[in-house]
């Protein structure tokens, strides 16, 4: 890859990140904010995202810009997320670079939040390229793709329902957790039982036969109404204080047995032995574990570091700079698409 300079932004959600990249790899300043007032109300409520992304957004760019030692005019790119997302989140990214395009006669690249999240892995890893089997876990969206080559791929499964990240978001809260419930639902998982509770694996039993060509796909809800259900019954006995370890390991070890076995599936029938994991979930060191106990050494397995499988500006940056040097980019008209198509994903 020729070694362009792009600037990448993300406001979909609840973070507001910026990084500058330099070729594929060399990344050359990254700055994440996370919103933090969220966790007051159990969930991101939208209208207060999009306002604190417009309050630091000048400032997490200009940082990162200054961190990298550079001026907008010298790049040759400018990524932001265009969707899927919080429309009003998106929105304030949008706008910003679409105005520093405007005023430094940058181009400017629309990127697909969970294609950025696809690209993270490469960052820091020149070998987690296509092909391979991607499972993209996050808290919107849970897809499971088979990746030909960058900007071509093929949909297998995704969530009928929730979507993984949110499943832990909401099992968290049931376990009084604070929002984001994945990371203190893996550490407090770690002093429990995965054994003690049999959590429904739904979908599961239909699509692993030989042959089958069903979508692979998940469904998490029927799941959180089974831990919901078990909460409230050792609530009602007073037993919940001595059990919650026990309930998180086995809602995780539930939610990692689907998600490994949709993995170990899509390797089956594609025929292709290297998976990349990515988004908020693949944070989950018990996942990761899984994916490799389940495969022979011989099937690679790729993921981000922690802050890079989080939201973060780099991946939206890695994104921008594969478009840009096929030659696209986005017309000053750009605006924000909550249901953003995925480029390239057949179904
Ligand atoms: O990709 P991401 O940062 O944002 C979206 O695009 O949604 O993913 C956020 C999700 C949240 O649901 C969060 O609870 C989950 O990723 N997450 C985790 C872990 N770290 C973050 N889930 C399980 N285990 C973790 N260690
Ligand atoms: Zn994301």
């Amino acid at each position: 890859m020729s070694d362009l300079l792009v600037l990448g932004i993300e406001t979909s959600c609840d973070e507001t990140s910026a990084a500058v990249l330099h070729g594929a790899h060399d990344l050359r300043s990254h700055v994440i904010l996370s919103q933090d007032m969220h966790a007051v109300y159990g969930g991101v409520v939208p209208e207060l995202a999009a306002r604190a992304h417009l309050q630091v957004v000048d400032d997490v760019v200009g940082r990162a810009l200054d961190d990298a030692g550079c001026m907008l005019a010298e790049l040759d790119g400018i990524g932001v997320t265009a969707g899927p997302g919080l429309i009003g989140a998106l929105l304030v990214g949008v706008c910003w670079a679409k105005a520093a395009a405007y005023a430094s006669g940058v181009p400017v690249v629309g990127v697909h939040h969970m294609e950025a999240h696809l690209f993270a892995p490469h960052i820091e890893d020149p070998a987690a390229e296509p092909p391979f089997v991607a499972l993209l876990v996050s808290g919107g969206h849970t897809l499971l793709l088979h990746a030909t080559a960058w900007g071509e791929y093929r949909l297998l499964g995704r969530t009928r329902d929730d979507a993984a990240g949110e499943a832990f978001d909401k099992v968290a809260r049931l376990l009084g957790l604070p929002y984001p419930g994945g990371a203190p639902l893996e550490a407090l998982a770690t002093e429990g039982d995965p054994a003690r509770y049999s959590f429904p694996r739904p979908l599961l039993a239909s699509s692993g036969k030989p042959g089958a060509t069903e979508a692979l796909d998940f469904s998490f809800s029927g799941l959180k109404t089974a831990v919901a259900t078990q909460v409230a019954e050792l609530e009602a006995n007073g037993g919940l204080d001595a059990e919650r370890a026990h309930v998180a390991a086995s809602f995780q070890a539930a939610v990692n047995d689907v998600l490994a076995t949709r993995a170990a599936q899509a390797v089956e029938r594609t025929g292709t032995g290297r998976i990349l994991v990515a988004g908020g979930v693949s944070a989950n060191g018990a996942l990761r574990r899984e994916l490799r106990r389940r495969h022979p050494p011989e099937v690679e397995l790729f993921h981000a570091t922690p802050r890079l499988s989080v939201d973060n500006g780099a991946m939206v940056a890695r994104t921008a700079a594969f478009r840009l040097l096929l030659g696209e980019s986005s017309d000053l008209d750009l605006s924000a698409d909550a249901s953003l198509p995925f480029p390239g994903l057949r179904e």
